[in-house]
């Protein structure tokens, strides 16, 4: 064969793997509305710079007729590229090859990408579009799988994980999604279960669809599988780049810097009068947040789920921050079992890759009764305290009204190393709100008063009392547990100084093989 030809036949193998499954599978594809494995990839990263690998790995089975069909790549697209100009690794199971199933070679190419990610320092992004396990290759399927399992345990906390799921992801292949830091899920065509429909039907007698069982929706407000949900893959692909720009690649750098054009002292007047009078009144923590971060600019963390915490990423002067804010519009911003593993697994993610922590305060406490009892929130509020108490990022609290007892602590109080803890004048830091110390405090006496008025006004002067002391910050700023009252108008102006001024903190935690967190 002569050169030329020997090139033309590279040019020809190389079109021939692009096709993957044939133009009749990319046709039905593209009919259910959904992208290739290799369009996907083109959208998601910079103009051009996707170098693909392996793409003329072919599949080993001689199961069932296999042996006769070898597209080239077998079911998976992998390769390097950019985004925003960094590096970044990525794989795109191919629909159109056996349904995306996972065959041994697919998961050999997909290792191959997870340890130059390692290697490198890169994020990997990993797009699910697959009917799962190849049932032709049996326990090497099993096997391939597991390798990627164990590489994402060990990239976990190394390098940012996300994984896009625009197909079906179903069985035991949700697991390698479940294993990464960010999943992002689709309005049509995206559903993740351990069991479909008609298993679940066959073991509980329960209809359920497709969809209710685990579709986008399900995991974006019930079971909080996953992070983000976003209308079309153009829509998810554009939010990964967004989520990108927020993190570092690696857990050795920093985020990138963004130059800052809001003024670092901006103040923000209508700040001193947003709390209202009446304690149990609701506002809207996230106009505060806005108000405050630069260009009003955040990125929401599973805003449908929990949705009595928030939990975005934003920028102070330039730099990516973590913030966690009580939502006092949503069952009055109380802690319960869903935030408190919601916001402990963010604190966690930005500890382990050098993100500074904003925490913002209005807890009334932790949510009582048999319900969350039953469903463990002592060991999931212990979730939320250990990973504050554990990270070391630097850490700036605000506490801008309640901030009530035991969720007073998990909330990055100062003993559990909070930096800089400022609180507004509104803000009320006691063992309890007053209505409910007073029934304690008073218990006896209340019982003793028949007359009901004269109970009432017995209540409201020991209520009155009772706030008077502790209804303000003055006492906790008394005794030093918080740093300083600001004005809240200033408070964007405060926690960019606080943040600078913790540039170089170094805070390491003693040596260990791993702590327990209460899992
Ligand atoms: C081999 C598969 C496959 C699989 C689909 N295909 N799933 N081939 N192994 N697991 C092939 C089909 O034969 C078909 O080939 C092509 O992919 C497209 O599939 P369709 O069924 O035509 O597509 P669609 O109607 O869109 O249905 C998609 C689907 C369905 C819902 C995913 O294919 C399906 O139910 N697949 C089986 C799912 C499953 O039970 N997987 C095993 C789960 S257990 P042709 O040649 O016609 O194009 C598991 C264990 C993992 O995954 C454990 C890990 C720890």
């Amino acid at each position: 064969m002569s050169k030329l030809e020997n090139v033309k036949k590279l040019i020809a193998m190389r079109e021939q793997a692009r096709l993957g499954g044939g133009q009749k599978r990319i046709d039905s594809q593209h009919n259910k509305g959904k992208l290739t494995a290799r369009e996907r990839i083109h959208l998601l990263l910079d103009e051009g710079s996707f170098e693909e690998m392996d793409m003329f790995v072919t599949h080993r089975c001689v199961n069932f007729g296999m042996e006769k069909e070898h597209p080239l790549g077998d079911g998976v697209v992998v390769g390097q590229g950019t985004i925003d100009g960094r590096l970044v690794f990525v794989f795109a199971q191919d629909f159109t090859v056996f349904g995306g199933s996972l065959s041994e070679t697919m998961s050999q190419k997909i290792c191959h990408v997870m340890d130059k990610a390692m290697k490198m320092g890169a994020p990997i992004i990993g797009i699910n579009d697959s009917g799962g396990a190849r049932i032709q290759e049996g326990s090497n399927s099993l096997s391939g799988y597991a390798e990627i399992f164990e590489r994402n345990i060990l990239a976990s906390g190394v390098v940012p994980q996300i994984s896009l799921i625009f197909g079906p992801c179903a069985g035991g292949s949700v697991y390698s999604p479940a294993l990464t830091d960010f999943i992002m899920m689709t309005d049509q065509n995206s559903y993740m279960f351990i069991t479909g429909p008609k298993v679940v039907k066959s073991v509980t007698n329960e209809d359920v669809s497709v969809d209710d069982l685990g579709g986008a929706m399900v995991h974006a407000t019930k079971s909080g599988v996953t992070h983000f949900r976003a209308a079309t893959e153009e829509e998810g692909l554009a939010l990964t780049r967004r989520l990108l720009s927020f993190l570092p690649s690696n857990n050795m750098q920093s985020a990138p810097e963004v130059p800052c054009t809001d003024p670092i002292n901006r103040l923000v007047d209508e700040l001193n009068e947003v709390v209202p009078d009446n304690p149990n009144k609701p506002y809207d923590m996230r106009n505060i947040i806005t108000s405050i971060v630069d260009n009003g600019d955040i990125l929401e963390v599973q805003p449908e789920y929990a949705r009595n915490i928030i939990c975005c990423f934003a920028r102070f002067n330039g730099v990516t921050t973590g913030i966690i804010a009580n939502e006092p519009q949503y069952l009055a911003g109380v802690l319960d079992c869903d935030a408190s593993r919601k916001a402990a697994r963010f604190v966690r993610f930005c500890d382990a890759f050098n993100i500074q922590i904003l925490t913002l305060v209005d807890v009334p406490g932790f949510l009582p009764g048999t319900g969350q009892e039953y469903a463990g929130i002592i060991t999931h509020g212990a979730k939320l305290m250990f990973a504050y108490g554990e990270a070391t990022v630097p850490k700036v609290t605000v506490t801008i009204r309640k901030s009530y007892g035991g969720s007073h602590i998990v909330m990055s109080c100062k003993q559990l190393r909070g930096d800089f803890n400022y609180a507004w004048p509104s803000a009320e830091i006691a063992v309890m709100g007053a209505s409910g110390a007073i029934e304690v405090l008073y218990g006896k006496e209340l019982k003793a008063i028949t007359d009901a008025e004269e109970k009432a006004k017995f209540i409201a002067e020991k209520e009155a009392e009772y706030r008077e002391k502790f209804s303000n910050p003055y006492q906790a700023a008394g005794m030093g547990y918080i740093d300083d009252v600001i004005e809240p108008r200033n408070t964007r102006f405060r926690v960019i100084r606080a943040f600078e001024s913790l540039r170089t903190k170094r805070l390491t935690n003693p040596k260990k093989k791993h702590s327990n967190i209460p899992l």
